[in-house]
């Protein structure tokens, strides 16, 4: 009667990794109980997800082939549009976020095009909104750019109007920071760069009224929703952005604060069900509406 705040199955999308091929359910030893789906695949789990109560999953694509230019990501018969056609055919209802993004698709593991050592920003938007519009057209309800490139939003705003999606809702990673916990997420992805690092696109993370910066560039921009990422180490900065917008926030529990509560249950040495949902409902009270979460059939299931 008195409790604050409620979790809810309602609260959580769930991200899958979708792979060419059929039948295949290959393990990411990194992230136990999590799985590279084919598209069939994705489609039982995403079925799975909507059973529990979830409202939507975020799609994240790992290509046969990668070359310097992300190519697979903007195809249109790439492995996200198929696999957004094949939900959407059984499962209509659920709400398809799509990530937008290249490092899954580039040899160089990097998320925009290379110009020597260098990410070039300006050269990576254009692919990205071509991205954003081929995501579109296979039935995407939600496009999530996450590559941290300047002026993305916009891009894919314009992009989107021009190939009539006005309606279609940007959900940024306004926020997201150079972060050791995505490191379980890029052998899930095989997006490790190949050389240098993310920490020129990405952000610091002693900062947060950068963050705030970015998510007011976001929203300007056109962004219909914001994200702060990852969630747990950064729980102030969705407590200040969510104090900042008025639109939705959502906050990313990314892949290593999964595995480590994972790996800590598996060893005796925490109790997975109860520091799961306290993780998620401390997220959710310090401000987020929305959590992406790779617990997020674990906690449904426990919350209905
Ligand atoms: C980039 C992207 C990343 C994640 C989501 N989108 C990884 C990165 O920046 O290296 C990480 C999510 C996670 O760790 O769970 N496309």
């Amino acid at each position: 009667m008195v409790r604050e705040t409620e979790l809810s199955p309602d609260d959580f999308i769930y991200p899958i990794f979708v792979v060419e091929g059929r039948g295949v359910r290959r393990p990411i030893p990194s992230m136990p109980g999590i799985l590279n789906l084919s598209i069939d695949q994705a489609v039982e789990e995403a079925r799975h997800a909507k059973s529990a109560g979830i409202p939507a999953v975020i799609l994240f694509g790992i290509p046969a082939h990668k070359d310097a230019r992300a190519t697979a990501a903007y195809d249109s018969q790439g492995v996200i549009p198929r696999a957004i056609q094949a939900i959407k055919e059984v499962l209509p209802d659920l709400q398809l976020v799509a990530d937008v993004c290249l490092c899954e698709y580039t040899d160089h593991g990097h998320c925009g095009l290379i110009q020597g050592q260098e990410v070039h920003n300006d050269s990576t938007l254009p692919l990205l909104a071509q991205a954003a519009v081929a995501y579109a057209r296979a039935g995407a309800d939600i496009i999530a750019p996450s590559d941290m490139m300047d002026g993305r939003v916009a891009a894919i705003r314009k992009a989107l109007d021009e190939a009539r999606f006005e309606s279609l809702p940007i959900l940024s990673y306004a926020a997201k920071y150079a972060s050791g916990f995505y490191g379980p997420f890029r052998e899930a992805a095989q997006s490790t760069p190949q050389f240098g690092d993310r920490r020129g696109y990405q952000m610091d993370p002693a900062n947060v009224r950068e963050a705030l910066k970015e998510v007011a560039q976001d929203l300007q921009e056109g962004a219909d929703m914001v994200m702060v990422k990852p969630a747990l180490a950064y729980l102030d900065v969705i407590r200040r952005v969510k104090e900042q917008v008025n639109v939705p926030v959502a906050a990313y529990n990314v892949s290593g604060e999964y595995s480590m509560v994972k790996a800590a249950a598996q060893n005796g040495w925490v109790d997975y069900d109860r520091v799961m949902l306290e993780i998620l409902v401390a997220i959710k009270r310090a401000g987020a509406d929305l959590i992406l979460t790779y617990h997020a059939l674990d906690a449904a299931k426990l919350l209905s």
